[in-house]
């Protein structure tokens, strides 16, 4: 039995975290058990009697954020106990994302094999690893060999530290105002361009005895974020006079997700080249020279510079339908949900609101339980299909907050609880994106918190 405080310590970075406790805990250490299986019993300090399950959800679940209400829950009695309990995990619903593990690492691996050896890759974790959940995919993409990790903002490095996450972790979108001392806490990298921000930057870090490692961000034609080829060098002398500061990298982003290989990349690449020289006028060569996405790792060897930065290529997916061969990637998140109910409806039978879709032949009409609140977007209405054992079937009728229906007249077989997949086994997230006008890495980062993500090493077939 530990006490909960040394197992706060213990378990650093993991659900404990920040407990308040004046009583213990039993952790179930059995290794050959899944962390979500696993029973922690909290008990009371005196008695020894257990109070409260601590449900430990891998690495996902940081006790140490007040600002979860939905995460935490305190039990009232003498020995107030906060535990965890993320509500989407309370079994029933079946709407669920699985990910898968294998696909991850296959993935990330695929990506080492494309640059070969002598560049690092940063693998890109931002907005919860592309939905698949930031720690889990983070784990699996540094055992597969990545260098580091690239998030877009503060607090997403904060909650990879949080989760006990080491290496590397460079801060792609720069930091804002008030965030100085936690980037120097949780000793993140940063992306800078903006003198204000370099100095409060420098001061805090100073402040702390530290040096921040930055990454020096250039623009060189997504008019988005960064610095113009004329102020670098202005820019580089005034960061190597800040002595809290080191200059890790330099980095640019390709104005095209997709197409790398056009005269206007070939000039982003040639401005970031003269960046680097400018860099270098003033006094400083960062060993970090990064510029290439997905798109880049695949078909602009010349970019790759000394580290790459992709993203969707990861998650299982080409930043184009061109590139999908040559990725040779597989898709990592199966979105999937259950026919909750399925009924025969005469001809000329309204489905959903507004009646924009009406049965023209008598018909199996199924409702599932996931709608746009879960991220399954309402641009799918009429337009998507999903996979009913091994068949495709429409969406019919406009996708509800909550609920969706599909026409499964021509799956006979189909009935109550039968799986369907909405995307990411035998129809993408790139194919559904089309039906919504949209790209994969939206129908991917959509996937709503209340969807339960379920990490399994492969995905079952029936
Ligand atoms: C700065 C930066 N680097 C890398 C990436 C990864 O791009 P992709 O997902 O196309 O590989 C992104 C994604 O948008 C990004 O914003």
């Amino acid at each position: 039995m530990d006490d909960l405080d040394r197992v706060a310590l213990v378990e650093r970075g993991r659900a404990v975290v920040g407990a308040r406790h004046d009583g213990a805990v039993h952790l179930d250490r059995d290794p050959s058990r899944p962390e979500s299986e696993r029973r922690h019993e909290v008990c009371d300090g005196r008695s020894r009697r257990e109070r409260a399950r601590l449900v430990v959800h891998g690495d996902l679940h940081p006790l140490d954020n007040d600002s979860d209400a939905t995460d935490r829950r305190q039990v009232d009695g003498p020995s107030r106990i906060w535990y965890a309990e993320r509500l989407s995990d309370v079994p029933g619903r079946p709407t669920v994302a699985e990910v898968s593990l294998s696909a991850l690492r296959h993935n990330c691996r695929r990506v080492r094999e494309l640059i070969g050896p002598g560049v690092a890759v940063l693998a890109v974790v931002k907005a919860d690893a592309y939905g698949h959940g930031a720690v889990p995919a983070a784990r699996v993409f540094l055992e597969a060999g990545a260098w580091g990790l690239g998030v877009s903002s503060v607090v997403e490095g904060v909650e990879l530290r949080r989760a006990g996450v080491e290496p590397p972790i460079v801060v792609l979108g720069g930091a804002f105002a008030g965030e100085e001392d936690s980037i120097v806490a949780r000793d993140l990298a940063v992306a800078v361009w903006d003198p204000v921000r370099a100095r409060a930057l420098d001061a805090a870090a100073r402040g702390a005895g530290r040096r921040v490692p930055v990454h020096v961000k250039i623009d060189t034609g997504m008019t988005r974020l960064g610095l113009d080829l004329a102020g670098v060098r202005e820019f580089g002398a005034l960061v190597r006079g800040l002595a809290g500061l080191e200059v890790a990298g330099v980095f640019s982003h390709f104005a095209s997700a997709d197409a790398v290989d056009t005269a206007e990349a070939r000039a982003q690449t040639a401005r970031f080249e003269q960046a680097v020289e400018a860099l270098a006028t003033a006094g400083i060569r960062p060993t970090l020279v990064h510029l290439a996405n997905s798109a880049a790792v695949l078909v602009a060897p010349p970019a790759h510079f000394t580290m790459v930065r992709p993203g969707i290529m990861l998650y299982g997916y080409a930043p184009a339908p061109h590139l999908a061969q040559r990725a040779g990637v597989v898709p990592a998140m199966r979105f999937q949900t259950a026919i909750g109910q399925a009924r025969r409806v005469p001809a000329g039978t309204p489905v959903s609101y507004g009646g924009t879709f009406v049965t023209r032949r008598p018909s199996t009409i199924a409702t599932l339980p996931v709608g746009y609140a879960d991220g399954y977007h309402r641009l799918a209405s009429n337009r998507a299909h999903v996979v009913v054992r091994g068949r495709r079937s429409p969406v019919v009728g406009r996708v509800c907050m909550d609920h969706t229906m599909i026409d499964v007249t021509d799956v006979p077989e189909a009935g109550t609880g039968d799986r369907v997949v909405l995307f990411g086994d035998g129809l993408g997230a790139d194919e559904l994106a089309a039906s919504c006008e949209t790209i994969s890495y939206e129908m991917l980062t959509a996937v709503g918190r209340r969807v339960p993500r379920r990490y399994v090493e492969d995905f079952t077939r029936e």
